[in-house]
């Protein structure tokens, strides 16, 4: 037995505070829904983590819905399509002509500041730099969580449920037994290469480019600030790439001189290797324990779609968790885990997809099946479509998407404007 010094009850006890957490903890709020955060980290390291920037429109309408969406409308960007790239040709891609649907440019870092303030504001309970976060009694109606707050005080957190929203490596996961999970997962053979830079984007949108070389992304945060990627290697030791190497690879896998087009560079202030992979786990629920975000999948960030799928989950769980707590309805409890993974796999899929067709295996074969598939989804209505639908991702039915009992992807369903975005 741990020599407790504290303990609390909530409604909801949350696990990790990164976007899935904080967004459930801010839903569930709007719901008048108490909750309590934990989390390993600091919230500094939470807050200055670099990693995703694109937002589908469905992501975007959550988030202004719950009040959290000012900052990212006055100083996020709209971006209604991307260039696909092939040595010698640079195509658009337009998603309002194509899908009638946007995507915005926002950094992970500054959304979890915004969804902290509003936390803050609302008086939320915290608790930062824990250690040895544990479950327990999940299939008992009084769950509880224990760990070691910061201050070395040992802590018990009882509460009517807990939402895990730990990330890959995170307790969550691991408490469901190997005997109650389905797992599906693909280590792909290489990895990225990421910066940021002090440079002024090259471009008014992203590029996704292949290259005999391996695979380059140009990405951005603000109009000075850009974020850009390489394949490499896995196991590439970050050593081995001085910043002249980095930027000589990025200026010939996205064409540096190519009609003219000039890749700006810059001073590199951080750089990184992520290795990439597929992961899914199902139920996405054990007894009281329901899992979101990273913490019940993974997908290569080659679609843009780990931090839209926690916030499609989160979505749907502040509506199955008030159903359950407030009006004794578990039937959208029941149904979370089913629903919520018709759109993890719809992801996943269009995360191995572009994964597949973008990045350089080094055979022959594949590397003429890459090209045809590029030129196809550049050049037919139909292949670009399809791309441009999966990357702005299913369509909003209503303004307070996570009010929604379905919300399952429903390409097609709603007639798409016919706009069109010069770029
Ligand atoms: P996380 O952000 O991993 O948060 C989990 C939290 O739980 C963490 O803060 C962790 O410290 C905490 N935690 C872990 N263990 C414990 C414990 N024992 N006790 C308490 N707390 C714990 N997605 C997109 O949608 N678009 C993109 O453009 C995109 N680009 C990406 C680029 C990169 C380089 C990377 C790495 C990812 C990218 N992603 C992108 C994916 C996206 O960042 C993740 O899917 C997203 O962070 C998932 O959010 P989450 O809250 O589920 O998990
Ligand atoms: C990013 O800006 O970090 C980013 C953008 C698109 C991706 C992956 C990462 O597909």
């Amino acid at each position: 037995m741990l020599p407790l010094t504290d303990r609390m009850r909530t409604e909801v006890a949350i696990i990790g505070a990164g976007p899935a957490g904080l967004l459930l903890s801010h839903l569930l709020a709007l719901e008048g829904i108490e909750s309590v955060v934990v989390e390993t980290r600091s919230r500094e390291y939470v807050e200055s983590r670099i990693r995703a920037g694109i937002l589908e429109s469905s992501t975007v309408a959550l988030l202004e819905a719950a009040g959290v969406g000012e900052r990212l409308r006055a100083v996020g960007e709209e971006h209604c399509g991307i260039y696909l790239q092939w040595p010698g040709e640079r195509h658009h891609l337009d998603f309002l002509g194509l899908a009638g649907r946007t995507v915005w440019m926002y950094g992970q870092t500054e959304l979890t500041r915004d969804l902290g303030r509003a936390r803050d504001a609302a008086g939320q309970r915290f608790y930062y730099g824990v250690s040895a976060t544990a479950v327990h009694d999940l299939h008992s109606d009084r769950p509880y969580v224990t760990f070691q707050a910061f201050d070395g005080r040992e802590v018990r957190l009882d509460a009517d449920v807990i939402a895990g929203c730990d990330g890959a490596h995170g307790p969550s996961r691991a408490a469901v037994p190997v005997t109650a999970r389905q797992v599906w997962e693909r280590t792909y053979p290489y990895s990225w290469l990421g910066i940021l830079a002090d440079a002024a984007p090259s471009t008014d949108h992203l590029i996704y480019a292949w290259h005999p070389d391996g695979f380059a992304l140009h990405s951005m945060r603000s109009r000075t600030v850009s974020r850009l990627y390489l394949q490499v290697e896995p196991g590439t030791d970050i050593a081995d790439w001085p910043d002249d190497r980095i930027w000589e690879a990025l200026a010939t896998r996205l064409g540096h001189g190519q009609d003219g087009w000039k890749l700006i560079t810059g001073r590199i202030t951080e750089k990184s290797v992520l290795p990439m992979r597929s992961y899914v786990m199902a139920p996405m629920r054990h007894g009281r324990l329901f899992l979101a975000g990273d913490a019940a999948h993974t997908v290569p960030p080659t679609g843009a779609k780990g931090l839209n799928l926690a916030a499609a989950d989160v979505a749907l769980l502040a509506r199955a968790l008030t159903a359950m707590l407030r009006e004794h309805d578990s039937r959208l409890a029941d149904a979370y885990s089913d629903t919520a993974l018709r759109r993890v796999w719809r992801s996943t899929h269009f995360s191995w997809w572009m994964t597949t067709m973008m990045h350089s295996t080094g055979d022959p074969f594949d590397a003429q099946l890459q090209l045809t598939q590029l030129d196809w989804v550049a050049n037919s209505t139909a292949g670009a479509t399809g791309l441009a639908e999966n990357y702005t991702g299913p369509p909003s039915a209503r303004a307070e998407p996570w009010s929604r009992p379905d919300d399952t992807p429903a390409f097609g369903r709603v007639a798409l404007p016919r706009l069109t975005c010069s770029p």
